[in-house]
This record gives structure tokens, C-alpha cells and sequence, in this order.
């Protein structure tokens, strides 16, 4: 695995910044990831966590996270304003099976519900595509919630749908929802490195 790019720089525009964290700025900016995760749960995401979201369980999750950062399992991103706030995240699972190297899962994209509509989520869309691209990825995968806004991010993004899962998660408020699979290939793509 090559190594992590603290504090790189993949994209600014509109004020909004968007880079990768090192371990100790991941675990330094726990609390403000938290707020963001229960921002978004609040606001109705099914992103793992169910209503009542704590502060407790936020922590505990981006805790988890950053150990993930530390030990090279995990890349994360954030977008921050001008002001230097975390207002959106997103995360490249790099942990998988030896007979998988070339593959990594992106989860956890959340931005705050007064930042939307804005481009952020496509602007970390497109980092952590080249975050994956940095690592030596060249096929990533996700799953989201169907019809969401999310699954036209990802539609708009160029990522491939694989097809549907139907009641495949619980929204926070305990309604069933219904996932859909997607995958996006980065082989051949710019500065994809190739691996044969
Ligand atoms: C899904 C999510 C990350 C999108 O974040 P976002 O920053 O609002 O996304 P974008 O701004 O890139 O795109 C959202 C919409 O704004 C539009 N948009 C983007 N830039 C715009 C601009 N400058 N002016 C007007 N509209 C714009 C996009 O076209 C898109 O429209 P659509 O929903 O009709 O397709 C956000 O809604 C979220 O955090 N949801 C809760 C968590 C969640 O469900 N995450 C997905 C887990 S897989």
C-alpha cells in the first residue's frame, strides 16, 4: 500500500476544500465528524445508525474510523468551508481479502444537510476516486440507498448500477429500504497504474 498523503490537497473551488486526513488529524477532527453523522441521520439517512442518534455513538464510530486511518485500513476525506469546518466526508475502504487487491469499497459520503446542493458530494466523489487511483484501486464499489439523491450522484459520476436489493436496510426511523449495488472500474482510466 502506498503511503497515506496527510493533509494532500485534491480539489478547491467555491471557498470549499477538499483534501485527505493523516491519522492524527482524523482523530482530531472526531468531534466534528460526529456532528456531521448525526446531521445526516437526523435528517433521515440510512447510513448504519438509527434514531435516537447520540453523540455517543457518533464518537464511538469516527473513533473506530480513525484507528481504520491509522493502521492504512481506511482513507478519509473531508470537505471543509472557508472557514475551515468539516461540512462533508466521505471514506475508501481499503481493508479486503488478499485475492482483492485491486478493488476498495467507498461508504460513508455524508455532507451537512445546510451544505447540499452545492457539488460538495460530487467534489468527493471525485477525490476519493483519486484517492482510490493513489492506492493502486482500479475497481471500487458501493451500495446506497435507491432513488435516494445519492444514487443520482453516483448515476451522474459515471458509476455502473448492478441492480437492486429490496429491503435491504432499515431507515433511522425503522422504515425498510431498498439498496442499490454500483460499481465504477478506474482501469484505464488517467493516471490508473496498471498492474500487469
Ligand atoms: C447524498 C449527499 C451526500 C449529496 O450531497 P450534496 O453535496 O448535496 O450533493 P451535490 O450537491 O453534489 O448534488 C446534490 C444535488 O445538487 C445539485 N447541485 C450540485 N451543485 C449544484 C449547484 N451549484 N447549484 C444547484 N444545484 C446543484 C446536483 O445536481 C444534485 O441534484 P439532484 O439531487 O437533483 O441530482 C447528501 O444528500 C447527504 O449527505 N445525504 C445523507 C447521507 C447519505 O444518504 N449519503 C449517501 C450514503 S451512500
Amino acid at each position: 500500500m502506498s503511503a497515506p498523503h496527510a493533509g494532500e490537497r485534491a480539489g478547491v473551488s467555491d471557498g470549499v476544500t477538499v483534501r485527505r486526513l493523516g491519522s492524527s488529524e482524523a482523530a482530531n477532527c472526531v468531534p466534528a465528524l460526529a456532528d456531521v453523522l448525526i446531521d445526516c441521520v437526523e435528517g433521515g439517512a440510512s447510513v448504519s445508525f438509527m434514531l435516537p442518534m447520540t453523540m455517543d455513538k457518533a464518537t464511538r464510530f469516527w473513533q473506530t474510523v480513525a484507528d481504520g486511518v491509522a493502521r492504512g485500513e481506511r482513507a478519509l476525506l473531508v470537505a471543509e468551508a472557508g472557514d475551515g469546518r468539516i461540512i462533508g466526508t466521505v471514506q475508501l475502504l481499503l481493508a479486503l481479502p488478499e485475492n482483492q487487491p485491486h478493488r476498495a469499497n467507498v461508504a460513508k459520503m455524508l455532507v451537512l444537510r445546510r451544505a447540499r446542493g452545492r457539488g460538495v458530494a460530487q467534489r468527493l466523489m471525485h477525490a476519493v476516486e483519486q484517492a482510490a487511483r493513489d492506492e493502486g484501486r482500479t475497481l471500487l464499489v458501493l451500495d446506497t440507498v435507491t432513488n435516494s439523491v445519492a444514487d443520482r450522484l453516483y448515476t451522474r459520476a459515471g458509476w455502473q448500477r448492478v441492480g437492486e436489493i429490496p429491503d435491504y436496510a432499515l431507515m433511522p426511523d425503522g422504515a425498510y429500504c431498498a439498496t442499490t449495488v454500483f460499481y465504477k472500474s478506474l482501469a484505464g482510466s488517467e493516471h490508473a497504474p496498471s498492474r500487469r
